[in-house]
């Protein structure tokens, strides 16, 4: 099955009231600085997108693979103001199958909220050299880095409970390391489980598995170096560090 078929369901409602209170602390104000244009990889059901397009006055282009997903950035795109909506354009590939085109300008700022973890170090890897591509030159990327290592033992988190009409939503994810001991090349397996209960008792429970790629914070910014990308010390954009921050140093083309 495909990724995201069961967590589409569950993702804005157990997720969406601290997600976009993130999303306005860490990208409003980068998308209001903007000048020529924004990627976004990994739109997801759109939490960020919305945030980057009320802030911003340039275009947005909001990358989403996922049919899941994408349906969820659709219809939240769909009541959203003309002006709003006209500027955001909806990529159904994956970052690394997009190109710039010709005639337009390259973006000065590309977005990952909550992505970055998910790729593995070959996707990782692509995914820079395409932003580099995308991302005119001394463009910004902001990203949310992943994990740097695989944790000591297995561990839960419980997501908040929120209730819709007789029913209570909510949900946990057992997160389970796993080492590879001939590849060194550690990943973090993620079970989602969801619940809804009506009167405290169980009405449905669903399950879905993912897995988290850790990476360390020196192979990020080798990465990233070996694809045009200058980490910035500290990040312009949060100075708490909650994302980590890199501008093109090269013209990629060059
Ligand atoms: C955990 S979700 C995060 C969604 C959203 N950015 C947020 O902050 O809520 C990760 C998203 O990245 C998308 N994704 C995964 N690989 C991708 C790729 N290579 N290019 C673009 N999007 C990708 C997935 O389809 C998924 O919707």
């Amino acid at each position: 099955m495909d990724a995201y078929t069961v967590s589409a369901e569950f993702y804005d409602v157990l997720q969406a009231r601290d997600e976009r209170e993130r999303a306005d602390r860490l990208f409003a104000s980068p998308a209001r600085r903007a000048r020529s244009g924004i990627i976004e990889v990994g739109a997801g059901s759109g939490l960020v997108t919305q945030v980057l397009a009320r802030a911003a006055t340039v275009p947005v282009h909001a990358i989403e693979p996922n049919p899941a997903m994408r349906t969820l950035l659709l219809s939240r795109l769909s009541t959203a103001s003309n002006e709003q909506r006209s500027r955001v354009t909806v990529h159904p590939e994956r970052v690394q199958e997009l190109w710039p085109k010709d005639h337009a300008p390259p973006a000065d700022l590309a977005v990952c909220s909550k992505v970055v973890a998910t790729l593995d170090a070959g996707e990782r890897r692509d995914t820079w050299a395409a932003l580099a591509r995308l991302v005119g030159p001394d463009g910004l990327l902001l990203i949310d880095p992943p994990p740097s290592a695989v944790p000591e033992g297995p561990r839960t988190q419980v997501l908040r409970q929120v209730a819709v009409g007789e029913d209570v939503y909510s949900g946990f994810i057992s997160e389970t390391p796993i080492h590879c001991a001939t590849s060194g090349i550690g990943r973090i397996h993620l079970e989602y489980t969801y619940q809804v209960r009506r009167d405290g008792e169980l009405l449905r429970e669903e399950r879905e598995e993912f897995d988290l790629w850790p990476v360390g914070s020196e192979q990020l910014r080798w990465e990233l170096a070996a694809a045009g990308w200058a980490v910035c010390e500290p990040s312009p954009a949060n100075r708490r560090s909650e994302l980590l921050a890199a501008r093109v140093i090269r013209d990629p083309q060059g």
